[in-house]
């Protein structure tokens, strides 16, 4: 099963990063596209916070969320229950198979989520199943290997290396944001239009918030466990904890994450 694989686990350092996510911060692309009254399928939704501010958007249309875990499942349930939000659904899916119709959703989109799978490709011709022709298929996905930082701690440059390796050796590609391009034609999408956009950490609020998210999540998470499975070794994962801190304390520190984007329609015959 891709969650048993999915990279980071759902350790509270890792939700942390995911439910910072906002519409505005991680989809803002998409967002001009969004009419009150269509629908969205949202892929690997997590816990939901991005999904949620579409269901706001989309209201009254319908809004779903699926994900792998059903742990993330039921957080997301949580949150548009706390916020009052009735127009969502949260439901256990695969991105492979999803339970929908062809051409049933508006807009099917996916966000950090293509990067941990195997198969890409045949992710997007599903997407493009259920978005239909008419219907719009959109994705976002981080570039780590184009991650850039100031200052140029040598705990960063050792955290990157490792980064890559850890996500490589579990599934996935974690240089995705400029290969959604080639996967989307690949996947037989139509009028794909390629944009990219960044996030930049570097307020004192931003630095302790994304630095210490880091600092933790190498010596706690599923990711700690898989570095030591490539041959990471526990002073290695101190070290480069003790550098996210480092710069999180930094009055200079500055990390730029670029993302590519995708907006495309689904394929003309559906499931191929
Ligand atoms: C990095 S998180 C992104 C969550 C959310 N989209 C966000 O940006 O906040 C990736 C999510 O994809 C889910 N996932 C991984 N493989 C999946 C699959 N084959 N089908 C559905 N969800 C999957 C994971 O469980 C995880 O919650």
């Amino acid at each position: 099963m891709t969650t048993a694989r999915y990279t980071h686990g759902h350790h509270e350092s890792v939700l942390r990063s995911h439910e910072w996510r906002t519409a505005e911060n991680s989809a803002a692309y998409l967002l001009p596209h969004l009419e009150a009254g269509r629908s969205l399928l949202d892929v690997g939704s997590g816990p939901g916070t991005i999904t949620v501010d579409f269901a706001q958007r989309l209201a009254p249309g319908p809004v779903r969320g699926v994900d792998a875990s059903s742990d993330v499942v039921a957080k997301a349930v949580a949150l548009a229950a706390e916020r009052g939000v009735d127009n969502v659904e949260f439901a256990v899916g695969d991105a492979y198979a999803l339970e929908a119709a062809d051409a049933s959703f508006d807009v099917v989109h996916a966000h950090q989520v293509l990067q941990h799978l195997e198969r890409p490709v045949d992710a997007l011709r599903e997407f493009g199943r259920v978005a239909g022709p008419d219907g719009l298929v959109a994705v976002r996905d981080v570039d780590y290997e184009g991650t850039i930082w100031y200052p140029l701690l040598p705990a960063l440059a050792e955290w990157l290396d490792l980064y890559v390796r850890v996500h490589r050796s579990s599934s996935g590609e974690p240089a995705a944001g400029r290969r959604l391009k080639s996967w989307a034609r690949a996947a037989g999408l139509r009028d794909v239009a390629s944009t990219a956009s960044v996030w930049v950490f570097e307020s004192p609020e931003d630095r302790a918030f994304w630095g210490g998210m880091w600092a933790d999540r190498v010596v706690q998470s599923a990711f700690a466990d898989r570095a030591r499975a490539i041959g990471a070794d526990d002073g290695q994962l101190e070290r480069i904890s003790d550098g996210w801190r480092e710069w999180a304390d930094h009055p200079d520190g500055w990390l730029l994450m670029p993302h590519g984007e995708i907006l495309a329609r689904g394929a003309d015959s559906g499931r191929r």
